[in-house]
């Protein structure tokens, strides 16, 4: 791999044991992925932030990394952490894991990244320009911003993308490449798409069927951010696609000729197996939206939804977002009226990164794939998938 004069530096050891131990991974990973030299990022996105998920080994190596010196020079993001830094005990966390917790939280402020704990970057300032190179881990975010932005980011991991951070480059392979980014296969969608959780199943579908690759859907006449949003995670659940093109609707869709590419049309059918596939018999204790976390649009969505009602009694519903939407939602008194009907609005995690089964749930009703494609193994309880209405119905008094 070539290196320029300053990353030689780095690697040397000129600026530090952090940033050549970063350099030295980003190295290693270029070696093995074929990549001829390093890019410069404007950003990273850094996953692998819940103690549930990275446990003391991956605490102790971030205080390391902290304690070393080591310092992003670019603006750098956290995903989603383990608990909402302010309202853990709602959550059924307990005080040791917070402890923990908040020491992970520490050690990435200490590098100087913002902890912003949210999946939807691109929502609270870590908005990059189209073509910009970036470094991004989290799986959903990879595909929105690679797919709506036109930014360029493998799916990094979190290591990867936290060394990238400290060095401000990345290694030049896979989506950062142009030719990379050229439609692989055609998705004839035939299925009617009338609500988001339709845009979850169709992303969850075409996981499934084509596992990886870069689709071009054909057939999709309207498309907004949530909607995007929310099938760029499904897309990135059932499958490892980070990338998809829409004509009319995504900025590179117009500048690849697709003749001779594999169709594979994906119909109502599809949509429907899936919907089979994420839903369990009985009935949901706990209904959770915000996966990817909601955005302002999504929080007034729900707010409507639930004004003059009541969460019955023994269930729950919880919404998930970013600590800023979240203020917004106070501003606006979207917060106000979710949980003056009884449902709460945590910030900072999700479904998935929460130690969710400490809060006694069984059966979880969303209207994301993603969610319920992760919550079985990681929580443990059963799922079902419905559309936004429907979902929240399910756990309101007199819902159905
Ligand atoms: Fe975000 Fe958690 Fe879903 S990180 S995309 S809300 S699994």
């Amino acid at each position: 791999m070539h290196l320029d004069s300053e990353e030689e530096g780095i690697l040397n050891g000129r600026e530090g044991a952090a940033a050549k131990k970063a350099m030295e991974l980003l190295v290693a990973i270029g070696e093995v992925m074929g990549a001829e030299r390093m890019v410069r990022v404007t950003s990273s996105q850094v996953s692998g932030v819940s103690y549930g998920n990275i446990g003391d080994a991956g605490l102790q190596l971030l205080e390391d990394w902290a304690e070393n010196g080591a310092r992003v020079r670019v603006p750098t993001t956290l995903n989603p952490c383990g608990m909402d830094l302010e309202r853990w005990k709602e959550m059924g966390v307990d005080g040791s894991y917070r402890a923990k917790q908040l020491r992970i939280i520490e050690a990435f402020r200490r590098m100087g990244v913002s902890t912003t704990c949210t999946c939807t970057p691109y929502l609270v300032g870590n908005l990059p320009k189209e073509g910009d190179h970036i470094a991004w881990s989290e799986s959903s975010a990879v595909c929105y911003a690679n797919s709506v932005i036109g930014a360029r980011t493998n799916r990094e991991g979190g290591p990867s993308a936290l060394a990238a951070a400290i060095v401000g480059r990345t290694p030049m392979y896979g989506l950062h490449l142009e030719e990379n980014r050229a439609p692989t296969v055609i998705i004839d969608v035939q299925a009617e798409l009338r609500t988001r959780h339709d845009f979850s199943l169709l992303g969850y579908a075409v996981g499934r069927r084509v596992g990886s690759g870069v689709p071009l859907f054909e057939g999709i006449r309207r498309a907004d951010r949530d909607d995007l949003k929310i099938m760029s995670a499904a897309l990135a659940a059932s499958g490892g696609i980070a990338m998809f093109h829409i004509p009319g609707v995504t900025p590179e869709a117009g500048r690849w000729q697709c003749r001779g590419l594999e169709r594979v049309a994906v119909g109502a059918r599809d949509l429907e197996d899936c919907r089979e596939a994420l839903t369990c018999d009985g009935e949901p204790d706990l209904c959770c939206i915000g996966c990817p976390h909601c955005s302002l649009e999504e929080l007034e969505e729900v707010a409507r939804l639930v004004k003059g009602r009541r969460v019955a009694h023994g269930k729950a519903l919880w919404v998930w977002t970013s600590k800023k939407v979240r203020e917004e939602g106070e501003r606006t008194g979207h917060v106000r009226t979710i949980e003056e009907a009884g449902g709460m609005v945590f910030t900072d995690t999700c479904m998935v990164v929460c130690p969710l089964e400490r809060a006694g749930f069984r059966h979880m009703v969303t209207d994301s794939c993603k969610a319920a494609h992760y919550v079985p193994s990681t929580a443990g309880m059963k799922t079902t998938v419905a559309e936004l209405r429907e979902a929240v119905s399910r756990v309101m008094e007199n819902g159905r």
